[in-house]
């Protein structure tokens, strides 16, 4: 059974090795740490390939942006339909039964107390380990999203930035960054980037997110302040232009001034095409990207789904104002 270090550690090599050996670059730390030991988490019982007709999903408040057959319309992105998974150790149920639809250019919040499973779901969609899905599906681009190992969503557009950014010593930001991206155009037949040409592409992201080119050549988030490692993971999601950033708590740990720059970095990569669901328990996040729907968990389930007037009631009155009980 991998540890919760050699889970959070990004190459796939044991944690007890002590240099990387530099293998085939993954998109994403924390996807790429998952994929080390993704054929031991293949969802099988899930594999069957399906589509979800949106209009069956339950959501308190669903999407008013419904795909009406217009071409142009929004469509949806990730589906989630009655998601229940177990931790893989313990079998304990954590997720009950999760429905949410989230369409292209929308942005989402889910909230919730400690312990509520919010980091759950999230890792379940970016296929960690540590839990198996028990039931339900889950819908990425029309696609099972659950037939794929953590590598292929990262490839398929999803990205995830957990909670504790990982420290990668010994490789630095850039060419992390170049690899990542390499993966990915290789992956999509295109031609590899050079270093200078990649420099040429990265140049305007790091304007974008604010990041100043010093750190390019800093060990991946080695020594970061905790502002510094979340403005890098928004790097990395510009860098990768993912269809749909899942953000753990990217609030944490932040002060006022890191996370207006951390959001502002998230709202200048915002496109009608993509979309962002974050998770965190603080509404002041909510001040800085603003969602246009604030999905309360309990208990492994969304219990509520509103707009942000609901995060401005969970303050104000607390999460009793807002429970299913
Ligand atoms: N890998 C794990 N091993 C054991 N328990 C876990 C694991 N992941 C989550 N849990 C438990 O599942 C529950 C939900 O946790 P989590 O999803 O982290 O909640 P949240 O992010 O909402 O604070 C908690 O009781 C937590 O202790
Ligand atoms: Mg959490």
């Amino acid at each position: 059974m991998a540890s919760a270090f050699s889970l959070h550690f990004p190459f796939s090599f044991p944690s007890s090795s002590s240099h990387p050996s530099f293998p085939k670059l993954p998109l994403n730390p924390s996807i790429v740490t998952l994929s080390a030991t993704s054929s031991r988490f293949r969802h099988v019982h899930h594999s069957r390939r399906s589509r979800i007709p949106a209009a069956s999903i339950a959501v308190d408040s669903p999407s008013t942006s419904k795909s009406d057959g217009i071409e142009n319309s929004p469509k949806p992105l990730l589906e989630v339909k009655d998601l229940t998974a177990v931790i893989a150790e313990s079998k304990r149920k954590i997720l009950h039964g999760i429905n949410l639809v989230i369409y292209e250019g929308e942005v989402h919040a889910v909230m919730g107390k400690n312990g509520s499973g919010k980091s759950t779901f999230s890792k379940v969609l970016a296929g960690h380990p540590d839990y198996e899905v028990t039931g339900g599906s889950v819908v990425f681009k029309g696609e099972n999203l659950l037939d794929m190992d953590p590598e292929e969503r990262s490839h398929a557009g999803l990205f995830m930035s957990f909670q504790a950014p990982v420290e990668i010593p010994g490789v630095s930001n850039i060419d992390f960054l170049r690899m990542s991206y390499n993966a990915r155009r290789t992956k999509q037949g295109l031609k590899e980037l050079g270093p200078i040409e990649f420099y040429g592409f990265l140049s305007p992201k790091l304007a974008a997110v604010n990041i100043d080119t010093s750190f390019l050549d800093r060990n991946v988030n080695e020594g970061f302040s905790g502002g510094e490692k979340k403005r890098n993971e928004i790097l990395q999601l510009a860098v990768l232009e993912a269809d749909m950033a899942i953000l753990d708590e990217i609030d944490s740990g932040l002060d006022v001034d890191a996370l207006q720059d951390v959001a502002k970095a998230v709202n200048s990569l915002s496109t009608p095409k993509n979309s962002v669901l974050m998770i965190t328990h603080y509404r002041r996040l909510l001040d800085f990207i603003k969602p246009k729907y604030v999905h309360i968990m309990e208990d492994g389930r969304i219990i509520k789904t509103g707009d942000v007037s609901l995060a401005k009631q969970l303050e104000k009155e607390g999460y009793k104002a807002v429970s299913a009980v």
